[in-house]
């Protein structure tokens, strides 16, 4: 299967190669090498949600080895705005393009997506599902700026509807981290996917607050609480701005503590707590380049 759907059905290996893979291109997306690896592939980009950084960081990926990027625009501008169904489109531009980036506001959008399409397609993020090239970045940013092996690991924010974390913590079961869940009692980890984790070995521990877990853990990943993800904005107000890094916060840290963010940050993370050395999500940004190239590459044999 070509597609990349979901990070459930990656093996160790699989992700390991992907790793190594991105390692390799990491002197081409930081400029100092030239590639035309993929001189005359198409990748299209789909995106049906906001994005700053998945969107542009294919994009960047694709321009660096020589491809090129088909974009669909804005929603308003393409057919779309007319009534087109995401499967005829699909049909559609999988006649014009090597593979499809998509991101959806729906759930099972990108599976659906697949169904549909001769190309691969490479899931950007589909409503609260999952977001498994950002899992593949934030892997690449552990094994750079901590360790996978033996990682205590704690989740932070919306893990109702945060598709980066459910994505990586299915990645981190496979790597025997240690993962703690901090989240308002409202946005819990969905408990279908705390028992996935189990049964897939892991060890989860559920807590309240930061605090509790800071000296305790090699990595704190925080996310931002969704507003658009809830049904009701009163219950979103509930919730809002409970979880929080301070520099107080990280006053009696290890040196070695890593935080990282997906982005983007609403208010969860302090401007102050950038200049530290615990703040990853920027070279994390960063290294969503060298990983999507080692993703595009791949899905479209131009490495094996
Ligand atoms: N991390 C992430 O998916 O960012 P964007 O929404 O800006 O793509």
């Amino acid at each position: 299967d070509h597609h990349i759907i979901s990070m459930t059905s990656f093996s160790k290996d699989m992700i390991d190669h992907i790793l190594e893979t991105a390692e390799k291109m990491e002197p081409i997306a930081r400029g100092k090498q030239k590639s035309d690896l993929l001189s005359g592939k198409v990748l299209a980009v789909l995106f049906f949600e906001p994005s700053t950084r998945t969107r542009m960081s294919f994009e960047t990926a694709m321009y660096r080895l020589g491809g090129n990027v088909l974009n669909l625009g804005s929603i308003d501008a393409s057919s779309i705005a007319k009534g087109e169904t995401l499967a005829d489109t699909i049909r559609v531009v999988d006649s014009y393009a090597d593979a499809i980036v998509l991101r959806h506001p729906k759930e099972g959008a990108a599976r659906l997506a697949s169904e549909f399409s001769a190309i691969p397609i490479l899931n950007a993020g589909d409503g609260a599902g999952h977001h498994p090239t950002q899992t593949l970045l934030d892997l690449y940013t552990i094994k750079r700026e901590s360790q996978l092996e033996g990682l205590k690991i704690a989740l932070v924010g919306d893990l109702k509807y945060g598709r980066t974390v459910h994505s990586l913590c299915y990645a981190l079961s496979l790597y025997g981290a240690q993962i703690t869940m901090i989240s308002p009692r409202e946005l819990r980890m969905p408990e279908e996917i705390i028992n996935d984790l189990e049964n897939r070995g892991a060890k989860v521990t559920e807590l309240d607050s930061i605090e509790e877990a800071i000296n305790d853990v090699d990595v704190l990943y925080m996310t931002r609480i969704q507003k658009e993800r809830f049904p009701d904005p009163a219950e979103f107000q509930k919730v809002a701005n409970r979880l929080k890094i301070t520099p107080d916060l990280l006053k009696n840290v290890r040196p070695e503590l890593r935080i990282m963010h997906p982005l983007p940050r609403v208010n969860e993370i302090h401007p102050e707590v950038d200049k530290t050395v615990h703040a990853c999500y920027f070279k994390q940004a960063f290294y969503g380049v060298p990983v999507r190239m080692a993703l595009v590459a791949l899905v479209l044999g131009a490495m094996k």
